[in-house]
């Protein structure tokens, strides 16, 4: 027998490498709390049920409240030699109240101990980052309907489009954050059942009451399949693909302040609290905390990339390789939650020169389709007819290196005689913006009711 909580069979101790390579206390020392709260529950069911003794449980119970006191200020001593945080929490245990302790692991395995503790975790991350999803979605709606009217470019494959406003752009990224939302909400329910109790695999013969644990731990139900309970991990890769999406979306919206924030663009500015210098170019304001929002993206979507791979070719149930689900999440997790609280600060912050935009806007004839669409309603052309008229115009007005509304009306006419004068009140980037009433488009009355919209649905919460 050797000195291992599982050395009963063991002649001799475990090499060296092995402890390297399985010792997994150095990441998961984090599910302690978690690791303690199921614990208790487990205790309070054992007790419950009569399959340990009231007295038994009540020193495990006061030990088990030592620990967590001693972990949450900071005094437990976690020993690699104990492999994980599981056997850290038991073995400190038994040196607190000694034998008894060995009765808190009946009709449990570290297979069902370790899928519940991480069940907690990655709930209770998920909690945290609806909070910091709808502060997020908070600053962008409210900066919306500050800029509700401001005028910009939109672009499609980055060349000039259609003016829209800076406010309809924001909320743009508040509807993508909102079904992030709904995805981490729904990834949350379907973890939200407790694996406590399936035991190794098979279940356990011993008479537990899985519904009294599941709910102790604030899970709807217990798992229904033990074999499933202790081998799948689809509630991390969930929960990673959620992180992922909304990542990619912050990385976009990264991409476009590092680009609105040159000297060519110089549509806003970030905040000195935002924007770094450089040690050589004394002139440098760069935009470090949105390209790391953009570069941080890669190392989300790669933990969900590395745990697929990981899981891909187990066969059921439990396997080692399933410790390698920590600690990917919880880098993931970490930074995640800094690339949302620095797009929040980022956006409050920033200052946004209206100007300059409303200037862009006009650039690129960007009103050529309020063109195409005047002689549509004005002269009933076939919408195919109207495009093609307006290309010709814009072709000359590119030749003469003007804009649309710089055009003399006999020129256009030169075109197709039937132009009035009445089509120089749809060439502004204002008059534009504003003709886009239709549902979800971007005229500025649109912006501010969808903005207001936003701003009272994110105060109920
Ligand atoms: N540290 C392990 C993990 O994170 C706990 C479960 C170990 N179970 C086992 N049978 N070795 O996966």
């Amino acid at each position: 027998m050797t000195s291992k909580i599982w050395g009963g069979r063991f002649q001799s101790a475990t090499d060296a490498i092995l402890e390297a390579i399985n010792v997994s206390i150095d990441f998961d020392k984090r599910l302690g709390p978690q690791d303690v709260r199921g614990s208790l529950a487990h205790v309070a069911m054992l007790a419950e049920t009569g399959i340990i003794s009231a007295e038994d449980a009540a020193a495990i119970t006061r030990g088990l409240e030592q620990i967590r006191g001693e972990i949450e200020e900071g005094r437990f001593t976690f020993s690699r030699a104990l492999e994980d945080i599981h056997m850290n929490v038991e073995s400190r245990l038994a040196e607190l109240i000694g034998p008894a302790a060995g009765r808190l692991h009946t009709a449990r395995s570290r297979n069902d101990q370790v899928a519940t503790d991480f069940r907690l975790y990655v709930r209770d991350a998920i909690d945290d980052i609806d909070a910091q999803l709808a502060d997020l979605q908070l600053a962008l709606a409210e900066k919306a309907l500050e800029e509700a009217g401001s005028v910009m470019p939109g672009f499609t494959h980055l060349q000039s489009a259609q003016p829209v406003t800076f406010g309809h752009h924001l909320l743009a990224y508040v509807e993508m954050l909102a079904r992030d939302r709904g995805r981490f909400a729904d990834a949350r329910a379907r973890l939200n059942e407790s694996p406590l109790g399936a035991a190794a695999l098979a279940g356990t013969s011993f008479p537990i009451d899985r519904e009294k644990t599941a709910k102790a731990l604030g899970f709807a139900r217990p798992t229904a399949n033990s074999l499933d309970s202790v081998s799948d991990r689809d509630f991390v890769l969930e929960t990673l693909s959620a992180m992922a999406i909304s990542a990619t979306h912050l990385s976009r919206f990264a991409e476009e302040i590092v680009l609105w924030t040159t000297s060519q663009f110089a549509f806003v500015a970030l905040s000195d609290k935002f924007t770094t210098g450089s040690s050589i170019m004394p002139q440098k304001r760069n935009p470090d905390a949105a390209e790391l929002v953009r570069g941080k993206t890669g190392r989300i979507i790669g933990a969900l990339q590395a745990m697929l791979v990981v899981m891909k070719g187990l066969p059921l149930a439990y396997s080692k390789d399933m410790q390698e689900d920590k600690e990917g999440t919880f880098d993931a997790l970490d930074n995640f939650a800094l690339c949302v609280a620095a797009m929040a600060g980022m956006i409050r912050d920033m200052s946004v020169d209206r100007p300059r935009m409303r200037k862009a806007a006009g650039a690129g004839y960007a009103t050529a389709t309020d063109l195409a669409d005047w002689l549509v309603r004005a002269l009933n052309l076939p919408f195919r007819e109207a495009h093609h008229v307006t290309g010709r115009i814009v072709g000359i007005a590119a030749e003469r290196s003007v804009g649309l509304e710089k055009l003399p009306l006999e020129t256009m006419q030169e075109v197709e005689p039937r132009i009035t004068e009445d089509v120089f009140s749809v060439l502004g980037v204002e008059k534009s913006v504003k003709s886009r009433v239709s549902y979800g488009g971007t005229a500025p009355e649109n912006v501010r009711k969808q903005a207001r919209r936003w701003l009272k649905h994110l105060a109920k919460k």
